[in-house]
């Protein structure tokens, strides 16, 4: 069964039992302080298992995106390793939103895996949960009694915490779970060994294939448990395991969801696989890495040196350096792997075949930059090889490697191994622990848990239609924020917009009457819409009304509005190629970031420009539609954005249906007009293939168009008002031109004169001829240019020059080679002497030296010092 099938036929099945089918959410998420990655299908269910959503349907299921690289779940250092465990996997899913519970996800589970897809049945193990008192948990019977319909007892095997009571993060929903292991080993190895001695012991051929989760409760950040309102089921499959095992395969890179891949690899290198260990490991690193990077950049995230941009940037790392080491890949190589991957998954996941050149692009630069550090990195090692003196490489060293070079300690031991030298492990982990630590500490915030007060409220958004509304808290928090507390705040209806989509969150204040508590900012957690104060009201459960900024909100609105008519124009004047990668929208600026491949040029500015303004000036009424089916909105022609997150229903924001139609959740102006002007005040690169562009709105715009009027009055009345201000300074900086080639003339001349009179002064002693004077220059590089000629000229030269050069004094000592060699003069340590006199100092070589200095006044005392010290140098018998 070809894996598309394997896929195709789970969500048949749950279908089949009433379940909708939903596309994957995107792979970074958002709007989640707890999460970087989606790690688990259920992530982006959360609100519907802490009951902060009513879910609109009860059964769903679909293959997610995951990525476990970072938090509670990190696999990343067995990757390749081993040939189960994967950096980006696709977890099939269903779900129950306090609909079915263990009977159904059991009975259906077991049904899928042996009837639909006839994996063996005398193979299969259940796990169940064995209770835990510290928690106060019990052995899940319930789940144990229903897994003897289908398993022998000895089949059905205990669980400890660690195992089978999944949690999400540190907090959120969790529950107890079942797990369904398989034993695909040869059946001369299952004779002499139990496959129940295997389960859940890192056993590549015994393995889980799919956690059947029943989420009761929600684990508090005090660490406590609590109940939640209705019990869910959240089930997760392996869809590569069950791929290998379907396909009666040993290795997940086995089936054909990766073989396409290896062998592409393997003919790059012109290796094969399966031949050797170290090559074999190098492929399934990259065979695997290559997906995570190239859908989470699909997804918007782009490697960076801060948060998940940086996990993204390890995992290329990880995957350049195996290749770089074990495949011969000295060339970025992993670019070119895209295309193949964004074909294979065309149908389920579109957005990497969509955007394929993009992706390949931003690997290919993040890949060439890396391959330059890494041959830094490697010479580095030179070093550290002389310093490891005792054959040990200092913990703080290969922590250095690992965080300046992005080399991972197995790749310092290995290099290491290889220059017989050994690596302190221990030293590594302790300096890691303190990094952590030290990333801990900044970390943004640490939240107490909330404090239901009305836990029957929706929390619904009513700012699409007014800025004002009565209305109470629902709940709320503390939260410690860099060593200050706030507090979070969540009401039952509120006017304020919560920072999504790019647009800023809405301030304000809540009126109590009497009092009035004022917010500072708004955002979203999932979908819970979170006003931020610094204080709380006095009476906690009062009625109050909750006001916003009105000026703040329609500035950011001209704004926001503002970026979907420049949106529209950037793809009709550069292209359809412009995709949107990310965007800010406040009330002072507009920032836009879009995919594209050179410069703006000053002509597309323009055009841009032009278009957007005419857009304003055409006044388009706006045109909201909002629980537009996503059907019908993409029929609409509604621009949708990679990496965000949509419901069956959504919102559509239309600027005229020919020109700008839009899924988007932020506000917007009644009509163009009230944006007034538009005007791009900057177009830079932000990382490869991303170009970012500033735009002001409305007054700013004003302002803007101000400043440069002022400039150019400021500058026309320095001209004294000139018809043509232009020919004036094209015509002065000609003049300016000319006048510098006059006086540069005017110096060679003087150059010339001084030069000859210094040369008629010269004094012979013995074989030296000894010229000493104070001078005046137009610079230093005239007084330097005599001071070589004048050796070039003269035989034993003894130079001393004291130069006026345009009221800044200098010294200049200048020796023929003989003078130094024979009379024990260095240059360098009589013009230091010299400067003391001009309160400077200097210095150079042993036969030119030169010394700056502050007082013009020294430099007949400085030519004195250096009379004496030549005399008595010239007069001894050396
Ligand atoms: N949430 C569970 C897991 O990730 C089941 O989906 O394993």
């Amino acid at each position: 069964m070809e894996a598309k099938v394997v896929r195709q036929k789970f969500l048949e099945f749950f279908e089949s039992k009433n379940h909708k089918i939903v596309p994957s959410a995107p792979i970074v998420v958002q709007n989640d302080p707890t999460l970087m990655f989606t790690n688990a299908g259920m992530n982006q269910f959360k609100d519907y298992f802490l009951g902060n959503k009513k879910a609109e349907f009860t059964r769903i299921a679909d293959t997610q995106k995951c990525l476990r690289v970072s938090g509670k779940h990190n696999d990343l250092e067995e990757v390749g390793l081993d040939t189960y465990h994967h950096t980006m996997f696709e977890m099939l899913g269903n779900w129950s939103f306090g609909d079915y519970f263990k009977k159904e996800a059991i009975s259906w589970a077991w049904e899928l895996l042996t009837d639909v897809y006839g994996l063996p049945k005398e193979r299969m193990y259940a796990t169940i949960f064995e209770g835990d008192a510290s928690e106060e948990l019990e052995r899940d019977q319930e789940a144990f009694d229903l897994w003897k319909q289908f398993l022998p007892e000895e089949r059905i095997l205990n669980g400890n915490k660690k195992d089978n009571f999944w949690e999400m993060g540190d907090t959120g929903p969790c529950g107890p779970c079942s797990e369904i292991h398989i034993d695909l080993r040869p059946q001369s190895d299952v004779d002499k060994v139990s496959g129940a001695e295997l389960v859940n012991q890192d056993h590549p051929l015994v393995i889980e294939i799919w956690n059947l989760v029943f989420i009761q409760f929600n684990r508090l950040a005090d660490g406590s448990l609590k109940n939640l309102p209705q019990k869910h089921v959240d089930t997760g499959m392996g869809f590569e395991r069950l791929a290998m095992a379907i396909q009666g395969k040993q290795s997940n890179y086995d089936s054909d969801v990766f073989t396409p891949m290896i062998d592409l690899i393997a003919s790059k290198a012109n290796l094969k696989y399966g031949t050797d260990h170290k090559t074999d490991v190098a492929m399934r690193v990259i065979a695997d890495h290559i997906r995570a990077i190239s859908f989470t950049i699909a997804d918007g995230q782009l490697p960076s040196n801060a948060k998940a941009g940086y996990v993204i940037r390890r995992i290329l790392r990880r995957a350049v350096r195996y290749g770089y080491t074990f495949m011969g890949f000295q060339e970025p190589t992993l670019h070119s792997l895209v295309d193949l991957l964004a074909d294979q998954f065309k149908d389920v996941f579109p957005e990497l075949y969509a955007q394929k050149d993009f992706v390949a692009k931003v690997i290919k630069e993040e890949e060439t930059s890396f391959l330059r550090t890494l041959e830094k990195g490697l010479k580095r090692f030179e070093s550290i090889k002389t310093d490891a003196k005792d054959g040990v490489v200092k913990g703080e060293v290969a922590f250095e490697l690992y965080d300046t070079y992005g080399f991972p300690l197995d790749l310092t031991s290995l290099i290491a191994k290889e220059n017989q030298l050994e690596v302190d492990e221990k030293g590594f982990t302790a300096e890691m622990t303190k990094q952590k630590e030290r990333s801990k500490s900044a970390a943004q915030q640490s939240a107490g848990d909330w404090i239901e007060l009305d836990a029957e409220a929706e929390g619904v958004f009513v700012g699409y239609d007014e800025s004002e509304t009565v209305s109470h808290i629902t709940k709320y928090r503390e939260v410690n924020q860099k060593g200050k507390t706030i507090y979070q705040l969540v009401l039952d209806k509120t006017p304020f917009y919560a920072e999504s989509g790019g647009q800023v969150g809405d301030t304000g204040y809540f009126d109590f009457g009497a009092e009035k508590v004022s917010v500072f900012d708004t955002k979203k957690e999932n979908d819970l819409i979170i006003h931020y104060t610094k204080e709380l009201p006095s009476d906690l459960n009062a009625e109050f009304k909750a006001v916003v900024n009105l000026k703040k909100r329609k500035l950011t609105e001209n704004n926001h509005s503002a970026t979907h008519l420049l949106h529209a124009a950037l793809r009709q004047v550069l292209g359809d190629h412009v995709q949107q990668k990310g965007s800010l929208v406040n009330d002072q600026v507009l920032r836009f970031d879009f995919s594209h491949f050179s410069k703006v040029t000053e002509e597309e500015i323009r055009e841009i420009e032009r278009i957007v303004n005419h857009k304003i000036r055409e006044n388009i009424s706006l045109d909201e539609k909002r629980n537009v089916p996503i059907d019908q909105a993409k029929e609409m022609g509604a621009t949708a954005l990679f990496g965000e997150k949509y419901g069956d229903f959504v919102r559509v924001i239309t600027f005229d249906r020919d020109y700008s139609v839009e899924l988007c959740g932020g506000t917007h102006v009644g009509a163009t007009g009230s944006i007034g002007l538009f005007k791009i005040v900057s177009e830079s690169s932000v990382a490869a293939g991303v170009r970012r562009i500033e735009a002001v709105t409305a007054d700013r715009a004003e302002e803007y168009f101000n400043g440069e009027m002022d400039l150019l009055s400021q500058i026309k009345d320095l001209l004294k008002n000139p018809k043509d201000p232009v020919k004036i300074i094209q015509s002065l900086m000609d003049e300016k031109q000319q006048l510098q080639k006059q006086i540069e003339d005017i110096n060679i001349e003087k150059a010339k004169g001084v030069k000859s009179e210094l040369i008629k002064s010269a004094v012979k002693e013995g074989d030296a001829n000894v010229i000493m004077a104070q001078v005046s220059l137009p610079n230093a590089e005239v007084l330097k240019q005599i001071s070589f000629e004048l050796k070039n000229e003269v035989e034993g030269l003894i130079l001393i020059l004291a130069a006026d050069l345009s009221g800044k004094p200098m010294l200049s000592v200048m020796l023929d080679d003989n003078i130094v060699k024979d009379k024990d003069i260095n240059a360098s340590q009589l013009v230091r002497e010299m400067a003391r006199e001009i309160k400077g100092g200097g210095g150079g070589q042993p036969f030119y030296a030169t010394a700056g200095g502050k007082d013009l006044s020294g430099l007949s005392a400085a030519l004195d010092i250096a009379k004496v010290e030549i005399e008595a140098k010239l007069n001894s018998k050396v």
